[in-house]
């Protein structure tokens, strides 16, 4: 369980600064799907990156499963990026001129796992997704489409127990913006923690467990969605 408490977040000080969270109290259910719906500027990648702690409040907690990450050190907040969280972007920030496998294996190269262990991992990521066949590509040279495949196969390769994804689907027509949906659901079904940041309240509804509205950085209201669960294709 992820467990906002009285978070804030100023950009700015004096008379620019600019409230993007306001006094933020939430609870994020672990493997479970939670959307944030909310106009542009009320605070999404804001809360997004609090709890990915790429940033810290100005005011506030955040907790994860009990442990305070406001808390952790430099070294500690590394750990805690590189093995539980996975971020999703609506451009996706590939790396264009490495091929798809380098871009999937990125995080493990980076933490110096074995060439042939690493390799393994992102060709059955890939496989999953449908695109085994690109891994020589260069990234650069893929559709929207399988760059956001390529994208999502590089968040869980470490294996990480929350995803989150900013607006995944912004950069994509309808049929790919829905198979992403479908694969961010069944990614949630295999008990992970989702927490997916949309424009698209439908998309909201189909696959959502919990829906967050923000508004102007504060929470609007928390809806509990039956529907959610239920629109996985089964594979
Ligand atoms: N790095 C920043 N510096 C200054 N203002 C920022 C920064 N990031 C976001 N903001 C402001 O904070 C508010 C919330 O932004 P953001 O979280 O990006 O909203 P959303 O993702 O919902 O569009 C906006 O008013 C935005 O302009
Ligand atoms: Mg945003």
């Amino acid at each position: 369980m992820i467990v906002l408490k009285n978070v804030s977040k100023d950009y700015g000080t004096g008379e620019a600064v600019v409230h993007a969270l306001r006094n933020v109290d939430l609870e994020i259910k672990s493997g479970k799907m939670t959307a944030i719906l909310g106009k542009s500027g009320s605070g999404k990648s804001t809360l997004m990156n609090m709890i990915g702690a790429l940033d810290k409040p100005t005011e506030g907690e955040v907790f994860l499963d009990g442990v305070n990450i406001t808390k952790l050190n430099e070294r500690e907040l590394a750990e805690y990026r590189n093995k539980r969280t996975g971020f999703i972007f609506q451009t996706f920030y590939l790396e264009p001129t490495f091929s798809v496998l380098e871009n999937v294996c990125m995080p493990l190269t980076i933490a110096g796992v074995n060439r042939k262990i690493r390799e393994e991992k992102a060709l059955e990521l890939l496989t999953l997704f449908g695109i085994p066949e690109k891994k020589k590509k260069l990234a650069g040279e893929l559709s929207g489409g399988e760059k956001q495949r390529v994208a999502i196969a590089r968040a869980l390769i470490n294996d990480p127990d929350i995803i989150l994804a900013d607006e995944p689907t912004g950069n994509l027509d309808s049929e790919n913006g829905e198979a992403v949906m479908q694969i961010l659901r069944s990614i949630a079904s295999s008990e992970k923690t989702v927490i997916l940041v949309t424009h698209n309240r439908e998309d909201a509804k189909r696959y959502a467990d919990t829906i967050v509205e923000l508004k102007d950085g504060k929470v609007d209201r928390v809806l509990e969605n039956m529907e959610g669960g239920k629109n996985e294709n089964p594979r």
